[in-house]
């Protein structure tokens, strides 16, 4: 079945299946590998991205569903020449990122909450992040750079 839908700003068209996840359209059609694999289930959040605004774990997201609906992924979120946003080089200046495997599902669930709310508490930014996990960092700096990035300008 085709399925058209806007990605990062973009009108894209993809022949899928039935089954075919979000998460495999991101990567295994339209070659967009930032957004990960982690638990495959929707329990882990390293495939988080950004479906009409809402964050959404895309391995539990049917490709059919997303057609004429809006999704940014993290390849989404710097500028036209490849510089990082305020998100992102926040998580570097912090220290956020050790392996980095779940940084871009944590910098999508960061997005859509400074979309929302730009001064959100530490509460509230961990609250945000709660479906996504990470081995490494304890969690500390992730939250410290989204409370960063919620200070500076875009
Ligand atoms: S890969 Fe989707 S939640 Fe883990
Ligand atoms: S930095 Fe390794 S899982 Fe989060």
């Amino acid at each position: 079945m085709q399925v058209i839908l806007t990605v990062n700003g973009r009108e894209r068209t993809a022949e899928v299946l039935p089954a075919t996840t979000l998460l495999e359209l991101l990567r295994e059609h339209l070659g967009l590998r930032g957004t990960k694999c982690g638990c495959g289930n929707g329990e882990c959040g390293a495939c988080t991205v950004i479906l009409d605004g809402e964050p959404v774990t895309s391995c539990l997201v049917f490709a059919a569903q997303c057609n004429g609906r809006e999704v940014v992924t993290i390849e989404g979120l710097s500028g036209e020449s490849g510089e990082l946003d305020r998100i992102q080089r926040a998580f570097i200046e912090t220290g956020a990122v050790q392996c980095g495997y779940c940084t871009p599902g944590m910098i999508m669930s960061a997005a859509a909450l400074l979309s929302k709310k730009p001064h959100p508490s530490r509460e509230e930014i961990a609250e945000a992040l709660s479906g996504n996990l990470c081995r490494c960092t304890g969690y500390v700096k992730i939250v410290d750079a989204v409370e960063a990035a919620s200070r500076t300008e875009e």
